[in-house]
């Protein structure tokens, strides 16, 4: 059996219209828009308006997606949602998505990876479409951690924002894809850090939804090797080399990780697509509002190498690389 190709085609993007400045949480927090804006790149980020809800956010940025393939509801039989903040314990948000949207076939399921969703799902999504168990796929990383934040705690609330992006993939003959598609993807994970970054709630712990504790400067001292790791694992693996990488879409926690990335690979900053200054780390989904960004703004075409990487709780992180 020959296997197809994931080839992306389209892709969507939606931001909460509410924003908060650093100067916001200045008033909230003892912080600073000078501390927040030199140690995370970060300035303002958006927040979901109360009973906006995480499947409201992805059927917008997977409408938008749909709209930019030229597809409608009846074209998907695969939805994968990445999130760390679902609606609800049950039923996952994937089906609540596919039935606000009208897709009536296929398969729907979430996918918790934390701020490694997007890469996990992206992953999982390329081997339902190789394999010809599933032709078209809504990739979407959606995210209302505005809900899960402790606002008195200055460590972490300055970091997080609300919003969704979403891909259209589809299966096609390895020859017509002509070179396009998800070409690898890596992901790992080691759970004896758990306790790095976590959040203190849940179903069967406390029958609470908690809010969010994170370890920050350990997970940052994890972080540049083990992604650089993983993305050069991915490059390899493909038989190509960092100097074939067009575009680098990294997770969105911190311009200071990203920079170190980019150090340690020989990338050049150019390459980067950066949306952290104005949507701070929306989790699963920074990676496909970054790229949704890059093709907005003319940077990425078809045909270019792009190089997503993604860290989370877990602690779980991974790459993936793709031709556009
Ligand atoms: O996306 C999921 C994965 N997450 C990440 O990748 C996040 C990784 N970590 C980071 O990005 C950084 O560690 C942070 C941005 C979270 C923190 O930056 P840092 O340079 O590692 O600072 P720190 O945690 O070592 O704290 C330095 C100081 C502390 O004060 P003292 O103990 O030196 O007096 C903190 O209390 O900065 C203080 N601090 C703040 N000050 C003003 C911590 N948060 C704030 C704040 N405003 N918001």
């Amino acid at each position: 059996m020959s296997l197809k190709k994931a080839v992306l085609r389209g892709c969507g993007a939606y931001l909460p219209e509410k924003t908060l400045s650093n100067d916001d949480l200045a008033k909230m927090v003892d912080t600073s828009d000078a501390w927040i804006s030199e140690r995370t790149g970060i300035r303002e980020r958006h927040v979901a308006a109360d009973g906006e809800r995480t499947s409201d956010l992805a059927v917008e940025a997977a409408r938008a997606a749909l709209t930019a393939a030229g597809m409608g509801a009846g074209d998907i039989d695969l939805i994968i949602v990445a999130t760390a903040t679902p609606d609800l314990t049950f039923p996952s948000t994937a089906a609540i998505v596919q039935g606000k949207l009208g897709v009536r076939q296929g398969a729907a399921f979430d996918i918790q990876a934390v701020c490694t969703g997007f890469v996990y799902a992206l992953a999982t999504a390329e081997k339902f479409l190789a394999s010809g168990q599933h032709s078209r796929a809504l990739v979407i990383g959606a995210e209302t951690f505005s809900r899960i934040l402790d606002w008195t705690d200055r460590t972490t609330c300055v970091l997080f924002g609300d919003g969704a992006g979403a891909f259209v993939l589809e299966a096609v003959e390895e020859r017509a894809a002509a070179g396009r598609g998800v070409l690898g993807s890596e992901l790992r994970c080691d759970g004896s850090m758990v306790d790095l970054l976590y959040v203190d709630g849940g179903v069967s712990a406390t029958q609470t939804t908690g809010h969010l504790r994170m370890q920050g400067n350990k997970v940052f001292r994890e972080a540049v090797t083990r992604i650089s790791q993983a993305m050069e694992t991915v490059v390899e693996k493909a038989g190509m080399a960092m100097d074939d990488i067009d575009w680098f879409v990294p997770h969105q926690a911190n311009q200071r990780i990203i920079q170190g990335v980019v150090r340690k690979l020989g990338l050049r900053t150019e390459q980067v697509i950066s949306t952290i200054a104005s949507h701070g780390n929306t989790s699963a989904a920074s990676i496909p509002l970054a790229y949704c960004a890059g093709v907005e703004d003319g940077r990425i075409r078809e045909g270019d190498m792009v190089l997503f990487e993604g860290m989370g709780g877990g602690l779980t992180w991974g790459a993936a690389l793709m031709r556009a």
